[in-house]
C-alpha cells in the first residue's frame, strides 16, 4: 500500500516571514496520515528544517549533477541534504524551459541526488500542442526513459505528472486524461523496474490543484498524491488539499 505524498513547491516564493505558514501547517496537521513535503527555495530550507517539525519533511527544488566545484550559483544534493532537505524536485517543465535541462541532465541530477540519499521527485509532462496532436504518451514515455536512473528504488523514487498547460492556469485535466497518464506512467515502471519499485513508487498529479478539485483527482487510480504550486503558499489552503487526500 503506498503512502500518500502531499508536496508543495514554492517555486521563487518566499521570505523568512512566510515559514510562519509553515508553523501554521505544521500546527495543523500534528500526525497526518499521509506524508507532506515542503520545497521552499533554497535560502529557506535550513530555517524550514527546523521550523516544520518532525511531520513535515523538506526539499529542495534543484540541484546540481556534481557534487562540488567551480558551478557560481549552483547546489549540489549534498549541500540540500546538509541544510536538512529529504527530498529533491528534479525536472520541473519550468527548470526545463528557463534553464534548457535536458532528460539526461535530469538524469544526472536524479544520480547525484540518489548518490546523496535524496528522494526524487521527478516531473513529467506534455504541452498544449503536444496533448492536442495525441502525443501525450509519447511524451511521457520518452521523459521517463531519459530522466529516471535505473539505480531507483520504490522508496526514493516519485515521478510528478505535470501537463505544462496546466500548471498555474486553473485549466486541469479531465480525470478520464489524468488516470490515463497515471496508468501509463505505473505500467512504464513496472515494465523497467519490475513489479516491486513500480508498484512502489508514488506517482504524484500536479496542475492547478486547489481545495476545490483535490478530492476528486485524489480519487483517480494510481493517483497518489499531489504536487501543488499556488496553492502550497496558504497554510489553509494545503490543509484543505491535504485533508482531501
Ligand atoms: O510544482 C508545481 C506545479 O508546477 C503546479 O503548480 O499548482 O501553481 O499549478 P500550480
Amino acid at each position: 500500500m503506498r503512502r500518500k505524498l502531499a508536496a508543495g513547491n514554492w517555486k521563487m516564493n518566499g521570505l523568512g516571514a512566510n515559514l510562519a505558514e509553515l508553523e501554521k501547517l505544521s500546527g495543523l496537521h500534528g500526525a497526518p496520515d499521509c506524508e507532506i513535503l515542503i520545497c521552499p527555495p533554497a535560502t529557506l530550507i535550513s530555517t524550514a528544517r527546523v521550523q516544520a517539525g518532525e511531520q513535515i519533511a523538506i526539499g529542495g527544488q534543484d540541484c546540481h549533477e556534481n557534487t562540488s566545484g567551480a558551478h557560481t550559483g549552483d547546489i549540489s544534493a549534498e549541500m540540500l541534504k546538509d541544510a536538512g532537505a529529504s527530498h529533491v524536485i528534479l525536472g520541473h517543465s519550468e527548470r526545463r524551459e528557463d534553464h534548457d535541462e535536458s532528460d539526461s541532465d535530469v538524469r544526472q541530477k536524479a544520480c547525484a541526488a540518489i548518490e546523496a540519499g535524496l528522494k526524487v521527485v521527478i516531473c513529467v509532462g506534455e504541452s498544449l500542442e503536444e496533448r492536442e496532436t495525441n502525443n501525450t504518451l509519447d511524451i511521457i514515455g520518452g521523459q521517463l526513459a531519459g530522466s529516471i536512473p535505473d539505480q531507483v528504488t520504490g522508496e526514493n523514487l516519485v515521478v510528478a505528472y505535470e501537463p505544462i498547460w496546466a500548471i498555474g492556469t486553473g485549466k486541469v485535466p479531465t480525470l478520464d486524461q489524468i488516470g490515463e497518464v497515471h496508468d501509463f506512467i505505473r505500467t512504464r515502471l513496472e515494465r523497467r523496474f519490475g513489479e516491486g519499485v513500480g508498484r512502489s513508487a508514488r506517482i504524484l498529479y500536479g496542475g492547478s490543484v486547489k481545495p476545490g478539485n483535490a478530492s476528486e483527482i485524489f480519487a483517480v487510480s494510481n493517483v497518489d498524491g499531489a504536487l501543488v504550486g499556488g496553492a502550497s503558499l496558504k497554510a489553509d489552503d494545503f490543509s484543505a488539499i491535504i485533508t482531501a487526500l
